[in-house]
């Protein structure tokens, strides 16, 4: 059985005083129905991770090297040094706008894995691919090269987060259909480049204009375990609400 995981996307929201306010108030809420968590800014990490008992409080991104010339990067060791378990990578924000890609995606997930933290793995095809048709070859072709040279046992770890780009941000969030057929083809994908144990421990997380109003119909979805939420994360009324309907 895999437990769902809703994880809050913060991007560049919040800072650290309105970080540990919102992780106190909604500390309360969360129940052992699924994994809840939120990713803050680097910044408010620490004093987040100090303040939460229940909640995962997760990175956005890492870079891979361990240390050098990198300005404005944080290394996977500095995460781990203040406890941080969970990194987003290869959100399709840092994949348009900060020059993320399958290559540098796969070094992050190797490198989380190596120190033992678990990556969450974002993937998911533009409007003009979706358009053409092309969903499924873009995700298999972002699965098979951003998950190279990763072994079954640590891909069984990994969350996925499959996010359509026409759906984030947007308030236009892809149907119940369209994301569990996408979520299935992640599944299959995974079958494929590896096998049926390791595509069925793999948690894989919808995420795309995700609320209160749609979670219930997403998390009834047999490929869908969770969801990464962004502007529906921000409010601590509008996450609680999210957290009681997935019980
Ligand atoms: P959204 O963002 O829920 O605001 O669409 C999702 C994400 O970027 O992870």
């Amino acid at each position: 059985m895999r437990k769902p995981i809703i994880v809050g996307n913060w991007k560049m929201n919040k800072t650290i005083a309105e970080a540990v306010s919102f992780i106190k108030e909604v500390e309360q809420h969360v129940h052992d129905k699924a994994d809840f968590g939120v990713a803050t800014s680097f910044l408010a990490l620490n004093e987040s991770l100090k303040n939460a008992s229940k909640l995962i409080v997760a990175a956005q991104n890492c870079h891979f090297e361990t240390s050098g010339a990198f300005t404005g990067q944080v290394s996977v060791e500095m995460l781990e040094e203040v406890g941080c378990k969970y990194v987003i990578i290869g959100h399709s924000e840092c994949r348009e706008m900060f020059g993320d890609t399958d290559e540098t995606v796969n070094k992050k997930a190797i490198k989380l894995l190596a120190k033992g933290l678990t990556p969450i793995f974002c993937i998911g095809e533009s409007e003009a691919q979706f358009d053409a048709g092309a969903t499924k070859d873009v995700i298999e072709s972002q699965l098979t090269n951003g998950l190279k040279g990763i072994s079954g046992d640590d891909v069984k770890k990994i969350v996925i987060a499959y996010e359509p780009i026409w759906a984030i941000g947007t308030g236009k969030s892809a149907s119940v259909e369209v994301a569990e057929n996408c979520c299935k083809v992640v599944r299959e994908t995974v079958k494929k480049l590896y096998n049926e144990e390791v595509a069925q421990a793999v948690r894989i997380q919808y995420g795309g204009s995700v609320k209160p109003e749609n979670i219930e119909e997403y998390m009834q979805q047999e490929d869908i375990d969770g969801a990464l939420i962004g502007g529906a994360s921000l409010k601590a009324d509008s996450f609680i609400s999210i957290i009681e309907k997935v019980k």
